[in-house]
């Protein structure tokens, strides 16, 4: 009997580690990669949305470049019924989510939906205060696969605990679920945030602009660069599994397209998570190949998970970094400013060091061959110095594949 009992020690323990274990480990391995609905759709969500959504990101090659995720933000909620489960508006989506997450998989993708750690979302629909295990049973029973969980509406709650609680709920209904902390940043989630989601946001919410700030009263939403400078410091808290997020973006909702080409080849450099925000079933051409140039995406999602670093500044122009597998790297040069600029860089001459990585560049010693990722240019080896205009408001971005010298 006694025996027995000591064998059941083992299991019991498996059990209670599934149950208190705070994430699903092995997801999010790169930065996650889909749209969603918020920064072009607002409230405007409907299941033919998302299902034309699903189709075209299969139709238009997004799929084939890596693009999983279909993730619903704020504004699909009915109400709950009398035992508290949460339910779709009826109206929006007569199908239900269970039918839509069957669909979105059909085409071989990832359903994605909304919450809110308050007792509303942001746009006051129903949060998942007080709900959090039942709403995270309803998703695994719909079949939802990515949970952005938002920060309205939370008088008194304790962000940690808060986000805590809602991942032990994800973890004990027992379905694979991407989980993105959406609290801006505002309690320093890099800080505590790593056991407990995948990616959290760093800063307020985007805008569709180069440089600005949106005044909307108690809060202000940001252009590109506002929230490219708001990343200093924080690479070191990112990597495989766990991301710096600094929000979806903005390509082809109305910047110029040098403005959406210099915001997508920075996210990329920032190892963030590739959640596109426009209307997929009727964007440009020009849109298009920016969202799926395969080579900027590979930098994005390159093994490593390094995310990018700043090397110089003068201002309007700077020069970042980011370590890639295989000993190459990843380089961007940035124009922020109203006019183009002339560059020369003597690769020899630059001592790229990052102590994060312990990753040096050594141009003295070594050889790299020079891509233009934009262009598909060879742009010769760092042997020679690189004599380059950047236009305003955009980017040269580079790939450098390590050569290796005879012998080596
Ligand atoms: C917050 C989030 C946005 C979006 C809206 C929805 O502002 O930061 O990304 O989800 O709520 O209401």
């Amino acid at each position: 009997m006694k025996r027995v009992a000591l064998a059941l020690i083992p299991m019991l323990l498996s059990v209670a580690a599934t149950v208190h274990a705070q994430k699903f480990e092995d997801l999010a391995q790169t930065p996650p990669m889909g749209w969603n609905s918020w920064n072009h759709f607002g409230c405007d969500v409907t299941e033919q949305l998302i299902r034309e959504t699903a189709d075209a990101m299969v139709s238009s090659g997004m799929r084939g470049a890596g693009y999983r995720y279909v993730n619903i933000d704020d504004c699909w909620h009915g109400e709950r019924d009398a035992d508290g489960f949460i339910q779709p508006d009826p109206e929006r989506f007569p199908s239900g989510m269970k039918a839509l997450a069957d669909y979105v998989h059909s085409r071989g993708l990832k359903l994605g939906i909304y919450s809110d750690a308050g007792w509303e979302t942001c746009a006051a629909q129903p949060g998942s205060r007080g709900y959090e295990y039942q709403d995270a049973l309803t998703y695994a029973r719909w079949g939802i696969d990515y949970l952005k969980y938002d920060w309205c509406n939370i008088a008194g709650l304790n962000a940690e605990g808060a986000y805590q609680t809602m991942a032990r709920a994800i973890a004990a209904a027992g379905r694979p679920v991407v989980f993105s902390l959406c609290e801006w940043g505002s309690n320093r989630p890099w800080e505590w945030a790593r056991e407990i989601g995948h990616l959290w946001r760093t800063t307020g919410d985007i805008t569709a602009c180069w440089d600005c700030e949106v005044d909307h009263g108690s809060w202000s939403s940001w252009g590109v660069l506002r929230i490219l400078d708001l990343q200093d410091g924080l690479r070191i808290h990112a990597g495989p599994g766990h991301w710096n997020d600094p929000d979806m973006m903005e390509v082809g909702n109305g910047m110029s397209e040098s403005e959406d080409r210099g915001h997508f080849s920075m996210w990329a450099m920032l190892a963030a998570p590739m959640i596109a925000g426009n209307d997929l079933r009727t964007m440009s051409e020009e849109t298009r190949r920016i969202l799926t140039n395969s080579e900027v995406i590979a930098v994005n999602q390159d093994a490593l998970g390094i995310q990018g670093f700043k090397y110089s500044d003068d201002g309007d122009l700077e020069i970042w970094f980011k370590p890639l597998a295989e000993e190459d790297w990843a380089v961007c040069i940035l124009n922020r400013g109203p006019s183009a600029r002339k560059v020369e860089f003597t690769w020899q001459g630059e001592p790229v060091a990052d102590d994060f990585s312990g990753r040096e560049t050594l141009f003295k010693a070594r050889l790299y061959r020079i891509r233009d990722l934009w262009s598909g240019d060879d742009l010769g080896t760092t042997r020679q110095t690189l004599e380059a205009e950047v236009p305003e408001h955009d980017v040269l971005m580079m790939r450098l594949t390590r050569l290796l010298e005879p012998g080596e």
